[in-house]
This record gives C-alpha cells, sequence and structure tokens, in this order.
C-alpha cells in the first residue's frame, strides 16, 4: 500500500462536516436526530438563480470557459464597489469552486515552510489546517466573551514577529458570530498597514448582519490596504443559499491574484459554467436577489433570537448574542464536572457526545474551533427544529 504523503498525515477532517455526516448516517438509520451542525442555509436558492442556471445548462453553456464567466467577474467587480467601497478591475478577481477554495489558494501561493500566519480564536475550522497544508505555523489569538470573541489592536499588534506572513480576518465570524463594528476594523486595519501584513479579509457572511450592526470591508480602511496588502474573499453560498453551486471569489492585489489564477489552472480551472451564470444572476439581478437576501435575514433573525434566549436558559450554559452569520457559539463549562446520562461531562467534545447520543441532538464541539469550553449551533434550521432540538437538550440538562 502507497504511503501517504506527509503533509496530509497531520491534518484533521473537518469536524463540521464529521458531524453532519455522522447526523445524516443516524438519521438513515431511522433515528431522529436534529442537526444543528450545518454551515449553510437551509432555504432553497432563488427560483430566478436557478432558472439561470438550467438555462446555462439548456443553451449548451457547457464546456470550459464560461459563457457569463466576464459578466460574472463584472458583476462582482460592480458588488465591490457599491456594497463595500472598493474599485477592482476585473483582472483583479478570480472566481473559484466556493470561498474556501478562493482562501485555499491564497494561503497555497503566499505561505512558505515555516511561516507565520496570525488567527484569531475561535476560528473557522479549515483555515487552521490549509496553513498546515502549506507548511505554516498558526499563531493563534485568543479571544472570550470578555471581548465579544474579538482580537484587540494590541493583540495583533504583540503577535506580529519578522516571520509573519499573513493575518486572517473573518467578521462576521463562524462559529461566534462576532461582528467587528466599522471603528473595531479600522483600528485592527491600522495595524495591518502600520506593519505592512499582508490579510485575508473572509467577508462571506457580509449579507448576514443583523440589528444596528454594520459591515466594514478591511481593504476599505485605508488605500494602502486596498491596494498592496488586502484580498477581500466573498461568495455566493450563504448570502444566496447556494452552498452547492461553489461559487466564491477573491480580489486584491494583482500580482497576488495572477499567482491564484496560475495556481487555480493547475488545480481545478474555472468554477462549473452553469454555477457561474446562477452567480452572475444573482449578482446582476439585484431587485430578485436581495428581496431573497433580505426574507431570508429576517427568518434568520427571528430564528438567533429565539435560539439565544432558549440557551441562556439552559442549566450551566451562558451564550453571547451573535451579531452575524447563523450561528450560536455557547460556553457549556457550567456543565463540566456534572455527571449526565451516566457520563462525567469534562470537555466541549464529551457535551457533544452526550448530546448526540442521550438526546440525539447533534452540534459542534468548540474544539474544532480552538475551544474545549463551548459548542456550536447553527439556526440555519426551521423554529420547530430549534425547539425540538432545545427541548431535548433542556431535559437533558436539567
Ligand atoms: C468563515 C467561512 N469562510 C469560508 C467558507 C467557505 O464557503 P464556501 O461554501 O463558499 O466554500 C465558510 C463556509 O462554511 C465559512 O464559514
Amino acid at each position: 500500500m502507497a504511503t501517504l504523503a506527509r503533509r496530509i498525515l497531520d491534518v484533521k477532517p473537518s469536524a463540521t462536516l464529521a458531524v453532519d455526516a455522522k447526523a445524516k448516517a443516524m438519521q438513515a438509520e431511522g433515528q431522529d436526530v436534529v442537526g444543528f451542525g450545518a454551515g449553510e442555509p437551509d432555504f432553497n436558492t432563488p427560483q430566478h438563480i436557478v432558472s439561470a442556471g438550467v438555462a446555462a445548462m439548456t443553451t449548451g453553456d457547457t464546456r470550459y470557459g464560461a459563457k457569463r464567466g466576464a459578466e460574472l467577474k463584472k458583476a462582482i467587480c460592480e458588488k465591490l464597489e457599491r456594497d463595500n467601497g472598493l474599485a477592482y478591475a476585473p483582472g483583479q478577481v478570480v472566481v473559484s469552486n466556493g470561498a474556501k477554495q478562493s482562501i485555499y489558494n491564497i494561503i497555497q501561493v503566499l505561505v512558505d515552510e515555516g511561516d507565520e500566519v496570525i488567527i484569531p480564536m475561535p476560528y473557522w475550522v479549515s483555515y487552521l489546517e490549509m496553513v498546515r497544508l502549506a507548511g505554516g505555523k498558526p499563531v493563534i489569538l485568543q479571544t472570550s466573551e470578555a471581548t465579544g470573541f474579538k482580537i484587540t489592536p494590541e493583540q495583533l499588534e504583540k503577535a506580529i514577529t519578522p516571520k509573519t506572513k499573513l493575518f486572517m480576518h473573518n467578521s462576521p465570524s463562524n462559529p461566534t458570530g462576532a461582528v467587528y463594528s466599522p471603528d473595531e476594523v479600522k483600528a485592527v486595519a491600522a495595524v495591518v498597514e502600520k506593519h505592512g501584513v499582508t490579510t485575508i479579509s473572509d467577508e462571506i457572511y457580509e449579507h448576514l448582519i443583523y440589528g444596528d450592526m454594520s459591515h466594514q470591508s478591511m481593504a476599505a480602511c485605508a488605500p494602502k490596504l486596498h491596494k498592496d496588502l488586502v484580498i477581500t474573499v466573498n461568495g455566493c453560498s450563504k448570502t444566496y443559499a447556494m452552498t452547492g453551486w461553489r461559487i466564491g471569489y477573491a480580489a486584491g492585489p494583482k500580482d497576488i491574484m495572477d499567482a491564484v489564477s496560475k495556481f487555480q489552472s493547475h488545480a481545478t480551472s474555472d468554477p462549473a459554467a452553469f454555477s457561474q451564470a446562477g452567480a452572475a444572476e444573482a449578482l446582476t439581478n439585484l431587485r430578485m436577489s436581495d428581496e431573497a437576501v433580505m426574507h431570508m435575514r429576517e427568518e434568520f433573525d427571528a430564528r438567533r433570537l429565539h435560539m439565544v434566549k432558549r440557551l441562556n436558559a439552559l442549566n450551566g450554559v451562558t451564550c453571547l448574542e451573535p451579531k452575524g452569520a447563523f450561528y450560536c457559539f455557547p460556553n457549556v463549562s457550567g456543565t463540566f464536572g456534572r455527571t449526565i446520562a451516566g457520563k462525567k461531562i469534562g470537555s466541549a467534545m464529551e457535551f457533544t457526545a452526550l448530546c448526540l447520543e442521550d438526546a440525539k441532538v447533534a452540534l459542534v464541539p468548540g474544539e474544532a474551533f480552538g475551544s474545549g469550553q463551548h459548542v456550536r449551533l447553527s439556526y440555519a434550521s426551521s423554529m420547530e427544529k430549534i425547539d425540538k432540538g432545545l427541548d431535548r437538550i433542556e431535559k437533558l440538562l436539567k
């Protein structure tokens, strides 16, 4: 049997996908599992987008080089100008198979063996493994409820060394739902600019922000950031409920984006032609897309408030109100030391195992995001399911 390459041996599988797969396997066996693991909207892709994808296929847009590829890049440039105040030429944009590939590409073209990459914790599961796959060294910045799960500019400044190659910024955040205010982004951006640190700004949840919070793109904080330092990553997956279409994109300094384009040309080429047609429709038919996004956001908002209220009523659980994305990230350390259903709880992992086995509720352990005290629940799930799952956990913890 072939020996596996060293680079893959230390990589952990995606915990979020693993939890989802386990819950689905239990469901397939006939077990009534309530899944809060999924990282995707539970809505269908809006019909006008689906129709555009179907039309692309039926009219022969099934080859290399999507017919609407150029239109999509132009639409992305217009979106970045309109929503984010960022002017880019289409040649500075690379469209990839999901924002996941956009981030992977950028890390691959920038990070050399031993380079340090600064990542605030809790972090999206894949950042760490992508950095490791490139031979880089993740440098983790701790945050907690006390700072709203956000780093301070001082923390970032202290972590920067001559080996720092990249900084990962993600707002709104998966898994915490934290949103940096425009002033907070500007304060962090000032440190990025002062030290000339190349930064990936992952803005995939940009349109899922609630209450009076607003989104600020890191690249728009200063001309130097826009021109030389920040690569903005976004995509269609979360905003338009298009996770399976696999369309993400990145825009940034031309030399970096040229390298990304070259890298991707040898890995996967462009995303599916009909997916690009769907994305072009999503980004150009603003009247219909905005209406669909508004509807989804309103639904998520109501579920968010309901879920956080119910979580805070649970014995041993506290939860900061998330301001964006579609996740709650409660602290379950108040249950540690207790024996529940014959099992002693000492970590988030053990808490989630208990919930899955004894309450048939699937949660993602915080360890996947760097915290042994928290668990992640997605509220991309109906109110009915949210209540059903939380009723079960409430009963278990009583
Ligand atoms: C923070 C963050 N960035 C990027 C992605 C990747 O999204 P995509 O489905 O477009 O690859 C996700 C998906 O879960 C995410 O949560």
